[in-house]
């Protein structure tokens, strides 16, 4: 089978598919058969070495997400020969196991079952999108709520669009490419699309309750400044490491909450974990639209990276090897 590998930390050049043998299950491990993995921006970190999981040794496997069928079983798992399954994203060893490959094998439990309606090609694409966002803002988003997105075109920023609706709340839609986003996050849900760089960015959202940001940097001060007091940011991402001075008094003055958000955490809190399912397992393919934006074969893994760090992509990338 072939699986991508990084040897060392770099650009898509460090990037190789081998062939390699399948792993044999043992204990309540499974063995399966990706039918389509998910690319993520945390892929383009792990092989930057610039993501907070990092490679236990080299050459190591790539890959945080996926899904398929179950073809071989451990002894010690009830799981049958056949079963249509997605990898828990993040809750397996990516080193050894990299979902951007033909197979992999894991732990039983660290899959979820893939609904009757999910089609094989799109299983791989919408756990780590809806994990991250429909996690993230189910404790906090209440139905009328005003909810600032940033990277709104990203994977994850489509799915908290398509959450917020789903709750009965307004997502803001702020990109970095309005005119040629615009259209394309209006039909996905937003309620508005900004200019995440605009000048006078708080003042254009006016009042929100809540702000789920993948970017970071100087436009947390906007969310201070519009956001009503007891309101919350939720920061999941990096995109834009430069240094920022935040308003303090304000966020003291208005009792803002600044919260850091990861699926690690999420996959370790199990009530909460069980809510996202159920919240995610009802509604997707419906209220939760899996929103792909180009699917690649595994040996065209380079050129999807590349796609991805072009950032005119809307939605969801992914591999079908
Ligand atoms: N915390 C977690 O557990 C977790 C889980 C999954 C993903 N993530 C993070 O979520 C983010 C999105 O992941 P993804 O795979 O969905 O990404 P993606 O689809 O590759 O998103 C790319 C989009 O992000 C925006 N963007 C990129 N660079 C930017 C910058 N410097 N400033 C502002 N916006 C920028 C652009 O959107 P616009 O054109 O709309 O501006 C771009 O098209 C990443 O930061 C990823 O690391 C976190």
């Amino acid at each position: 089978m072939h699986a991508a590998f990084i040897s060392h930390f770099g650009d898509s050049s460090v990037i190789q598919i081998k062939t390699i043998e399948p792993q044999a299950p043992i204990g309540g491990e499974v063995q399966i058969k990706i039918t389509s993995a998910g690319l993520n921006r945390a892929d383009i970190l792990y092989r930057e070495g610039r993501h907070y999981m990092r490679p236990a040794t080299f050459p190591a496997r790539i890959g945080y997400e996926g899904a398929g069928i179950v073809t071989a079983v451990g002894p010690e798992t009830q799981a049958a020969i056949g079963e249509r399954v997605a990898l828990f994203p993040c809750g397996f060893d990516v080193t050894t196991q990299g979902a951007l490959a033909q197979t992999v094998t894991v732990p039983y439990a660290q899959t979820i079952s893939t609904p009757a309606h999910i089609s094989d090609h799109d299983a791989g694409a919408y756990w780590m999108m809806y994990l991250t966002a429909s996690g993230a803002l189910l404790p906090y988003v209440k139905k009328d709520a005003t909810v600032a997105i940033s990277a709104a075109s990203s994977s994850v920023g489509m799915a908290a669009i398509a959450t917020c609706r789903a709750l009965g709340a307004f997502p803001i839609a702020l990109t970095t490419q309005i005119e040629t986003k615009w259209d394309a996050l209006l039909a996905a849900g937003a309620h508005e699309v900004l200019d995440i760089r605009a000048s006078d960015l708080a003042k254009q959202l006016k009042a929100i309750d809540v702000a789920f940001c993948a970017v970071s940097g100087p436009v947390i001060n906007s969310y201070t400044k519009a956001l009503k007091p007891g309101g919350r940011i939720i920061q999941y991402g990096l995109l834009d490491a430069s240094p920022w001075t935040p308003h303090v008094g304000l966020m003291i003055g208005k009792h803002i909450a600044l919260e850091y958000f990861n699926i690690v955490q999420l996959l370790e809190n199990p009530m909460q974990l069980a809510e996202t399912i159920a919240f995610i397992q009802t509604h997707i393919g419906k209220a939760l639209p899996i929103h792909m934006h180009q699917t690649f074969p595994l040996n065209d893994l380079v050129r999807a990276m590349e796609v991805m760090e072009a950032n005119r992509h809307v939605g969801k990338i992914v591999i079908l090897p």
